[in-house]
């Protein structure tokens, strides 16, 4: 399995098992089909809600001994509504006793969005400009966490070049990951420049276009990256599937990819996509089909009279 290097010598398996959207009564199932058939590497967050789960799964494979602590590779990530600097340990603290760990590998601020604490903002009261929380108040409190050794690494999440210039410009520790949608729709060259030019990881999220989103998040026209015709013709010539070849292009470039599932049978087939090499005709033929698509637009953050209302920055 090729791993990514952390400048003190880490390595973070580069496919992990997505659990955003892994209901409540199959993610632990999920998480024990993916660590018994190989994976080390498990993307988490709170607002997922699902950690507990997860985190009774996980104590049942350190219990069976199918796999040690120190083996795996476990993300997670702090929520919108406590990025006030009084909630970020809390936050941690909570999604470490869901984990039932001691420590993450590697803890992320979700979005650069802030909430009032507890709230699930209907109104542009429910929010915080990042004037009133400054994104360095919030990461302050991760570098704690790191003192602390809550977490081994920290890292941020939906991060545009702005931010991470003035992120980097303004931390005693850089970023050293910044997960983002990536997929041959949105491949986010700009980004990926950027990142590697100050040692910062990539991990793409939604790489099979998340299909599985609430109906309310989705576009009419979306378009497919599991039946596309360039996908589905070098899928063929493999002899692997359209999410192989998919999941196979992001380990190529470089960066991490954390594809979900709940089903037993596609958990092991996206980790076995390590076996799908594409030439480099075949990565040309992928990188041609960048169109800077989100299927995650954000949008969901923009109401009328807040701050948020273009949170990538584009
Ligand atoms: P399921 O959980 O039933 O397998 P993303 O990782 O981009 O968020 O996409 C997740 C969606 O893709 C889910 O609907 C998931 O369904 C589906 N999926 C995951 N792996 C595969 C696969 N190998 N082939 C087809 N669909 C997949």
């Amino acid at each position: 399995m090729k791993q990514l290097k952390f400048k003190n010598g880490d390595l973070m398996p580069a496919i992990g098992l997505g659990t955003w959207k892994s209901k409540p009564g199959e993610v632990g199932e999920a998480v024990k089909t993916a660590i018994a058939n190989g994976y080390r590497h498990i993307d988490c967050a709170a607002i997922y809600g699902n950690e507990a789960e997860i985190g009774q799964a996980l104590a049942d494979l350190f219990k069976a001994g199918v796999v040690k602590r120190e083996e795996l590779w476990i993300t997670s990530k702090l929520w919108n509504d406590s990025h006030q600097s009084d909630y970020v340990l809390p936050a941690l603290k909570k999604t470490l006793s869901d984990l039932q760990l001691d420590y993450l590998d590697l803890y992320l601020i979700h979005w650069p969005v802030a909430f009032k604490h507890g709230v699930q903002p209907s109104s542009a009261a429910d929010f915080l400009s990042l004037e009133e929380v400054p994104i360095i108040e919030t990461w302050t409190k991760l570098e704690e966490a790191l003192e602390l050794g809550l977490t081994k690494h920290i890292g941020v999440s939906n991060f545009s070049v702005l931010k991470l210039s003035d992120l980097l410009q303004k931390a005693k520790v850089k970023p050293e990951v910044n997960q983002v949608e990536l997929h041959p729709f949105l491949q986010q060259n700009d980004l990926l420049q950027f990142a590697r030019e100050n040692d910062i990881l990539l991990t793409g999220y939604s790489p099979l276009g998340s299909g599985d989103r609430a109906a309310a998040t989705k576009k009419a026209d979306e378009p497919s990256l599991l039946t596309h015709e360039v996908i589905a013709q070098i899928a063929e010539a493999k002899k692997c599937t359209t999410a192989q070849v998919l999941i196979a292009w992001q380990v190529q470039r470089g960066t991490a990819v954390i594809p979900k599932s709940t089903n037993a049978e596609r958990i092991v087939q996206n980790l076995e996509s390590v076996q799908c090499i594409l030439t480099d005709e075949e990565v040309a033929k992928i990188n041609a089909l960048d169109r800077h698509y989100r299927y995650v637009d954000a949008k969901f953050f923009a109401v009328p009279g807040n701050t948020y209302g273009n949170v990538y920055d584009e």
